[in-house]
């Protein structure tokens, strides 16, 4: 099996599970950040994710105790760009810091290297803007915890080449993941254009009285969030039949919301200073036990369901 050299640049909460995702299957993989302490950090984290997945039988003790090994910690962004095959940038979301990394990885790495960008939603085409072999540049949006959800979105910019998509649809493909093709580079890329389509009409519900917010999450969970890990909206319309779908559509449509702004219920809020479970009064209130434990019930959710589909 091929096994390309990979880099990640930023080892934070995406950054150090990207690593661990490739280091598991086998590639050599070096890790950069700033400070030595983020990359101590990076690597404890990286065993405990490993050794959660022992616990659930998901990978074995051999695998979770070789998997750190292939990964080599480095404080410069040239080491870690110079002999890669593939590149993960995944430092804040701040898009001249990224244009920067951009410029410097281009400049470091080999001509043949494929580099990507983990951003949830900026423009790629503005983070390459700095790079001059723009070809080689795609977007490679994870999910968090990235060794946990399995979709990653590929984006192609105008500029990137169909053979830097095409390889980093393969690699992560080997790695385990589920890649898939988002052929613009449009904000929100997939995934989170229907995930905020759905809190924008979630928000509104609450603003205009209709339902609480832990009933609108009922009616979630309870409902049509019960089947959406079988059957996605459209093969769910298709089953439906499009006609039934086309007259839902005309009939609701009029009554949902439409605004082209942030909720006007999350502003005052945010103005309130009620940001959720950082402050412990947000669309709901909060206890410190009880967001540890909607943390809790999430990780042990999601292990669940990598058993599952039996991969980590
Ligand atoms: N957190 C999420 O749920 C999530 C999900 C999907 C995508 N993303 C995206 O992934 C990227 C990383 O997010 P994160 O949550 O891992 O962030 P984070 O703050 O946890 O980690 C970023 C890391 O980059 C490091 N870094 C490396 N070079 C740096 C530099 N020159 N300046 C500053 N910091 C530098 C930081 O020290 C830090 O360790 C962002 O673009 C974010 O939007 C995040």
């Amino acid at each position: 099996m091929k096994r390309e050299k990979i880099s990640v640049i930023g080892s934070g909460l995406m950054g150090h599970g990207i690593a661990q995702i490739f280091a598991l299957c086998g590639h050599a993989v070096r890790l950069y950040d700033i400070r030595r302490e983020f990359l101590d950090k990076a690597m404890q984290s990286v065993r405990g994710n490993l050794e959660a997945l022992v616990e659930r039988g998901l990978i074995s003790e051999q695998d979770a105790a070789a998997a750190p090994s292939r990964i080599t910690t480095t404080l410069s962004l040239e080491e870690a760009a110079s002999d890669a095959d593939f590149i993960i940038e995944a430092v804040p979301e701040d898009m001249s810091l990224k244009q920067d990394i951009f410029r410097q990885l281009d400049l470091f790495s080999k001509p043949s290297a494929i580099l990507s960008s983990n951003t949830s939603v900026m423009s790629i085409t503005e983070i390459a803007s700095r790079a001059t072999r723009k070809e080689r540049i795609v977007g490679t949006h994870f999910w968090n915890p990235p060794y946990l959800i399995p979709l990653v979105e590929v984006v192609q910019t105008g500029d990137s080449s169909p053979e830097s998509v095409a390889f980093t649809m393969d690699v992560l493909h080997r790695a385990g993941k589920r890649p898939i093709h988002c052929r613009k580079d449009v904000p929100g890329f997939v995934a989170n254009r229907m995930q905020h389509a759905l809190w924008r009409e979630a928000l509104y519900i609450v603003e205009q009285g209709i339902a609480d917010a832990s009933t609108v999450d009922e009616a979630v969970r309870l409902s049509f969030g019960l089947r959406l890990p079988q059957l996605g909206p459209l093969e769910n319309a298709d089953l439906v039949g499009l006609d039934m779908a086309l007259a839902i559509q005309d009939y609701l449509l009029p009554h949902l919301c439409d605004s082209h702004t942030g909720s006007s219920l999350l502003r005052e809020r945010v103005t309130a200073g009620e940001l959720g479970f950082k402050t412990g009064l947000g669309l709901r209130s909060w206890t410190g036990e009880e967001s540890a434990a909607s943390h809790r019930a999430l990780r042990e959710y999601l292990l669940d369901m990598a058993g599952r589909r039996g991969t980590g």
